[in-house]
């Protein structure tokens, strides 16, 4: 096993090494605009109340971040890499947000103040985490009292048969189509890492649902089909057969007492 600061460096040289291509690439950054549609919705949805103070942990290059702001919450948003940090700040400049800031910080340690926030919300992140227990402890720290924990996630690893024939099929028809090996798999995190991720090949759903119920949140879970939809629709055919994952969203309230 690394220990912790190993682990910590090796993600953000690795984020740091592919921020450059992160927004291009299918299921990361927005490709059409009914795909912005459905996430503004969906937003909208989890966060009917405004303006709310967010923290998004794990920020990237700002997809949520942005996106909420667009809405007028007030939003900070942490992440271990400065290079993913700096293509969201530019995009926040070029919209001329002024409500979103971002700053290098460790989501399981986020340095924030206790009860804080109204929200916290995190994409695609708990996958990459090597305490996430300890990490949801950290937002409900920081969550104010009756405060909201959103954790939007996918079934990125693709351990069922019907997934993995799709995926098998979608690299087999991007290769012949875009005449490159899309066999070869290219900025992945190495073995040891992997090792070192809990959450890298579980069902996430419902273990993580079963987490954040464990840290004393009341919990919903809710399938993102809409967004996965308007997602697949901007994406070529090799690519649908490549992303086969189903987003979910999970939502945990803090009690208003805490104990
Ligand atoms: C798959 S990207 C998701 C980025 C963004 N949330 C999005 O939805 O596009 C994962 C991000 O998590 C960051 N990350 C990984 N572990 C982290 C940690 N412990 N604390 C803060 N950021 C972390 C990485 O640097 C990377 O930017």
């Amino acid at each position: 096993m690394l220990d912790d600061r190993t682990i910590k460096t090796d993600i953000a040289n690795n984020w740091n090494r592919a921020y450059e291509n992160y927004d291009n690439c299918y299921a990361h950054g927005l490709k059409s605009a009914g795909e912005k549609r459905e996430w503004l919705r969906l937003l909208d949805r989890l966060i009917p109340e405004k303006p709310c103070a967010v923290l998004d942990v794990g920020a990237g290059t700002g997809f949520v971040s942005l996106l909420l702001a667009e809405q007028g919450h007030q939003c900070k948003g942490l992440d271990l890499s400065e290079k993913m940090l700096s293509v969201a700040r530019e995009k926040a400049a070029r919209s001329g947000y002024g409500n979103v800031s971002f700053a290098i910080g460790d989501a399981e340690e986020t340095g924030e103040e206790d009860n804080r926030y109204d929200v916290v919300i995190n994409r695609h992140l708990v996958w990459t985490l090597p305490h996430p227990e300890q990490a949801i402890q950290e937002w409900k720290r920081v969550l104010k009292p009756g405060g909201k924990l959103i954790i939007l996630e996918g079934n990125w690893h693709y351990n069922r048969l019907p997934d993995r024939i799709s995926v098998f099929f979608g690299k087999c028809l991007l290769s012949l189509q875009e005449k490159r090996n899309a066999f070869s798999h290219q900025g992945d995190y190495d073995e040891a890492l992997k090792e070192s991720l809990p959450m890298l090949k579980s069902k996430n759903a419902k273990r993580l649902s079963a987490m954040v119920a464990e840290a004393g949140f009341s919990v919903t879970v809710h399938p993102l089909k809409d967004v996965d939809q308007a997602e697949k629709k901007a994406m070529p055919l090799g690519y649908r057969f490549l992303n086969p994952h189903k987003r979910i969203a999970v939502v945990g309230i803090k009690e208003m007492v805490s104990e």
